[in-house]
C-alpha cells in the first residue's frame, strides 16, 4: 500500500510552474498522501476549494514544533523556525492572535497608500542608477531585491547600509550549520537595544514605545518578530519581482495589455501572483480529525497544502485581464500574509515604472538558463540577467 504513495518532487523544469509531477499528484484527488525526502507521508492538499478550508479549519497548527509538522526539504533542527524564531508564522492562538494584533494596524490598505510616495521614489532611483550604470544588468541586483529591501528598511526603522548582512544571512537561513539564522537574531536584538537607547521612527520604534514599554511585549519577542517581518519583507517581493519580470517577457502579448496602461496594473499583479504563487507549500498539523476531500485527516498528523498546484486549478494559462480574486499567493485563514497590501504596492509601482522606463527590457539568456535558487520550497531565482 505505502509503496504507492508518489515522491513530492521539487524539480520545477519551467521556472514558473509548480515542481514537476504537479497533474499526478492532482488526478490522485484534492487530498491524498504523499512521500517526503524522509520517507513521511503527510497529507498533500491540491484541491483549491480544500486548501481554502484547510487553512481556514481552526483544528490546525502551525507550529513547526510539532511532531509530524511536514518539511518538504531537509532543514537541520538548529534551523528550523522553532523555539527563539517561531515568531508570528509558527505561533498559534492565542500568542498568535495577540502578537499579530500589535502589527496590523501598520499594514492596512490606508497605512500603505501612505507610503507609496516612498516606494515610487526608492524604484525611481534604483532604475535611475541601474540605466546610468548602462546595459547589461542583473534586474535581481539592481532592482528587484533592493526595492524591497529599502522598503521593508523604511517601514521597520532598520539601517539600510547593514543591507548585505540581512540579504545574505536571509538567503543562507535554511543552511545546515544554523548560524545565519542566529546571526540575524542577534543583529535584531542588538538593534532593538540601540532603539531603546536612541529612539528613532520606524515600526520597530512604535512597538517598543507602545508594546515593549508596557510589558506587552518582551525583548526576545520583538527581536523575532523583526525578523520575520525583515525576511518575509524582502525575499518574497524579491523574487515576485524577478520571476513576474521574467513571465511577462516570455508573455509579449500579456505585457502589451499593461504597458503603458495603469489602471491594470492592479489586476495583472494578481494574476501573476496567481500564476507563480511562490510560496507553494504551506505545512499544518491536524489538532483534530479533519474531514475534507473524501479523506480524514487524523489528529496530529501532517498536512502540507499544494497552493501552488491549487492555484493552477483555475487555469495553466496566464490571463493579466482574469485575475483570479482568491488565489492562495498570501495563504488563506489566520496566516494569511501579513504584508500582502504592501506587496502588491511594491509590484504594482516596480512594473508600471520598470516597462515604462525600458520599453526594449529582455532576457540575455534563455529562461531556462536563468540560475534558480536552491531552497526549492520557495521559488525563485538568485540572477536575472538583461539588457534593453
Ligand atoms: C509577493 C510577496 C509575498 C508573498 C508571496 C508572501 C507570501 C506569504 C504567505 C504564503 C504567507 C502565509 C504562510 C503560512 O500560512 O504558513 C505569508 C505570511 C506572512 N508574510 Fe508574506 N508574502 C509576501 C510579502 C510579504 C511582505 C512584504 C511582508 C512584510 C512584512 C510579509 C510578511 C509576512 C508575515 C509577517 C507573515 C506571517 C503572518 C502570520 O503568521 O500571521 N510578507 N506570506
Amino acid at each position: 500500500m505505502t509503496d504507492t504513495i508518489p515522491d513530492l518532487s521539487l524539480t520545477r523544469t519551467c521556472p514558473f510552474d509548480p515542481p514537476d509531477g504537479a497533474a499526478e499528484l492532482r488526478e490522485r484527488g484534492p487530498v491524498a498522501r504523499v512521500r517526503l525526502f524522509d520517507g513521511t507521508t503527510p497529507w498533500l492538499v491540491t484541491g483549491h476549494a480544500e486548501a481554502r478550508a484547510l487553512l481556514a479549519d481552526p483544528h490546525v497548527s502551525s507550529d513547526r514544533g510539532r511532531p509530524n509538522f511536514p518539511m518538504p526539504i531537509p532543514i537541520p533542527p538548529q534551523s528550523r523556525p522553532t523555539g527563539l524564531t517561531a515568531t508570528l508564522v509558527s505561533n498559534d492562538p492565542p500568542v498568535h492572535t495577540r502578537l499579530r494584533r500589535m502589527l496590523i494596524s501598520s499594514f492596512t490598505v490606508r497605512k500603505i497608500t501612505a507610503l507609496k510616495p516612498k516606494i515610487e521614489r526608492i524604484v525611481t532611483e534604483r532604475l535611475d542608477a541601474m540605466i546610468a550604470a548602462g546595459p547589461p544588468a542583473d534586474l535581481m541586483a539592481a532592482f528587484a531585491l533592493p526595492v524591497p529591501s529599502m522598503v521593508i528598511c523604511e517601514l521597520l526603522g532598520v539601517p539600510y547600509e547593514d543591507h548585505t548582512f540581512f540579504e545574505e544571512q536571509s538567503r543562507r537561513r535554511l543552511d545546515a550549520d544554523g548560524t545565519a539564522i542566529h546571526n540575524l537574531f542577534t543583529y535584531l536584538h542588538e538593534l532593538v537595544q540601540k532603539k531603546i537607547d536612541d529612539p528613532g521612527d520606524g515600526l520597530l520604534d512604535d512597538l517598543i514605545a507602545e508594546q515593549l514599554a508596557e510589558g506587552k511585549l518582551d525583548h526576545v519577542e520583538l527581536a523575532t518578530m523583526g525578523m520575520v517581518m525583515l525576511i518575509a519583507g524582502h525575499d518574497t517581493t524579491a523574487n515576485m519581482i524577478s520571476l513576474g519580470t521574467m513571465l511577462l517577457l516570455s508573455n509579449p502579448e500579456q505585457l502589451a495589455k499593461i504597458r503603458d496602461d495603469e489602471a491594470a496594473m492592479p489586476a495583472a499583479v494578481e494574476e501573476l501572483l496567481r500564476y507563480l504563487t511562490i510560496a507553494g507549500a504551506l505545512g499544518r498539523v491536524a489538532t483534530e480529525d479533519i474531514e475534507l476531500g473524501g479523506v480524514t485527516i487524523k489528529a496530529g498528523e501532517g498536512v502540507l497544502v499544494a497552493s501552488a498546484v491549487a492555484d493552477r486549478e483555475h487555469s495553466d494559462e496566464l490571463d493579466v485581464a482574469n485575475p483570479m480574486r482568491q488565489h492562495l499567493a498570501f495563504g488563506f485563514g489566520i496566516h494569511q500574509c501579513l504584508g500582502q497590501n504592501l506587496a502588491r504596492a511594491e509590484l504594482e509601482i516596480a512594473f508600471t515604472h520598470l516597462f515604462r522606463r525600458l520599453p526594449t527590457l529582455r532576457l540575455t539568456v534563455p529562461v531556462e538558463d536563468v540560475p534558480r535558487r536552491a531552497n526549492a520550497v520557495l521559488s525563485g531565482v538568485t540572477e536575472v540577467p538583461v539588457t534593453w
